[in-house]
């Protein structure tokens, strides 16, 4: 595989000391009370090996948090994993399942870490190209896709790098896909909390046949701004996770002990996430009308926290070389998303992270007034 556009793009932004909206992480805090949970945890002395699927609280928190959220009920007790991020747990749940010639469809543009594990599970990617700026899937087209071989869908909603969303009707349209299927759904949902104008998330998990053949994946270092702690989890239905914790018992065993400790006790306060979608919208809108005046022209996000901005009034050059200048000339990096398509498929476009400071974004917005 060759290094990753994240890579990439993160170091170039460094060496010219850039404005950095490429990679996927807020510039700002995780909340205090968490990281003095965290300590409080180490000081009082849990710091030995966790339950190899997860602290038990911290389980029955999540499957509650689900409950209200989704009206969908998941056991604790075993259907449901702590990971080391949201990257562990796909990487179980496509490993426990695809083996050697077993197709697995990807709707792209798509996050980068599906298809090098589907490979090195033998398994053989079958993609679906979704187009700017809607990126809607038809859902004809994937009927078209499914072959005896055809084991597992993943699909990523809010979708990054797209910033749109699974509605209603595509979930159901799923559902009637893989009903009386073997085909396991891996719904990667890990921008679960950041929807915006009044649209909402769609889990997997609010369909039953649906849920009864999905893997539901989530990330707390998404949710609650610490990337750098990975850790995330997985809910299935029992005999699907049986399968998953074969290959996360053998991978990690267990996750840190004092941060799951803390996570228990946070999560319990729904004010620690609800606040999230206007949180992020706020940022958002402030990116957005900081370039009314821009050249670029978009289509708001509908979740994640990503912007996609096409720059066809700009210049017709390739997306990847115009990334590259814009660091190295204007100071700021982005992500080309030809990198994540189809043979590389150019529709001009680029994505902006939104999750940082204030100050940030306007200082980002102001230079991209200036791209003429
Ligand atoms: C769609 C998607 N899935 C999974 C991940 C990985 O999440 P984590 O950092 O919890 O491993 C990311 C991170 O960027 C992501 O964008």
């Amino acid at each position: 595989m060759p290094e990753s556009i994240f890579t990439t793009m993160s170091g170039l932004a460094n060496e010219h000391n850039a404005i950095n909206l490429s990679q996927g992480f807020p510039n700002f805090k995780t909340s205090t009370v968490l990281q003095n949970l965290v300590s409080k945890a180490m000081l009082e002395g849990h710091n030995q090996y966790a339950h190899m699927r997860g602290d038990l609280e911290l389980r029955t928190v999540i499957a509650q948090k689900i409950k209200t959220l989704y009206q969908s009920t998941y056991n604790p007790e075993n259907e449901i994993t702590i990971t080391a991020g949201a990257t562990e747990a796909l990487f179980n749940a496509i490993t426990c399942f695809i083996h050697k010639n077993d197709e697995v469809i990807i709707f792209k543009p798509a996050f980068d870490s599906y298809e090098p594990v589907v490979k090195l599970s033998g398994g053989v990617p079958v993609f679906i190209q979704l187009h700017y700026p809607n990126y809607k899937v038809n859902w004809q087209e994937v009927a078209s896709k499914i072959t005896s071989k055809t084991k597992m869908i993943i699909l990523n909603t809010p979708l990054n790098p797209t910033g749109t969303l699974f509605e209603d009707q595509d979930m159901l349209a799923l559902q009637n896909l893989i009903k009386n299927t073997n085909i396991i759904v891996l719904s990667d949902e890990v921008y679960e909390h950041m929807t915006f104008d009044g649209n909402i998330h769609q889990s997997a998990c609010k369909y039953p046949i649906l849920k009864a053949q999905s893997f539901v994946i989530a990330s707390f270092g998404k949710t609650f701004h610490n990337t750098g702690w990975k850790i995330g989890y997985c809910a299935a239905p029992k005999p699907l996770m049986d399968e998953f914790v074969k290959v996360h018992e053998f991978n990690v065993y267990s996750i840190n002990t004092p941060y799951q400790k803390a996570f228990a006790t946070f999560i319990k306060d729904s004010n620690n996430y609800n606040y999230l979608p206007t949180f992020y919208q706020n940022k958002r809108d402030l990116f957005l009308n900081g370039i009314k005046d821009a050249k670029f022209s978009y289509i708001p996000s509908k979740g994640t926290y990503f912007q996609l901005l096409k720059y066809d009034n700009i210049t017709q050059e390739n997306d990847v070389d115009f990334a590259k200048r814009l660091v190295i000339e204007f100071k700021i990096a982005t992500i080309p998303i030809s990198v994540f398509n189809v043979n590389h498929l150019d529709e001009k476009v680029l994505r902006f992270c939104f999750a940082k400071t204030d100050e940030t974004i306007i200082k980002a917005t102001e230079i991209l007034c200036k791209i003429q």
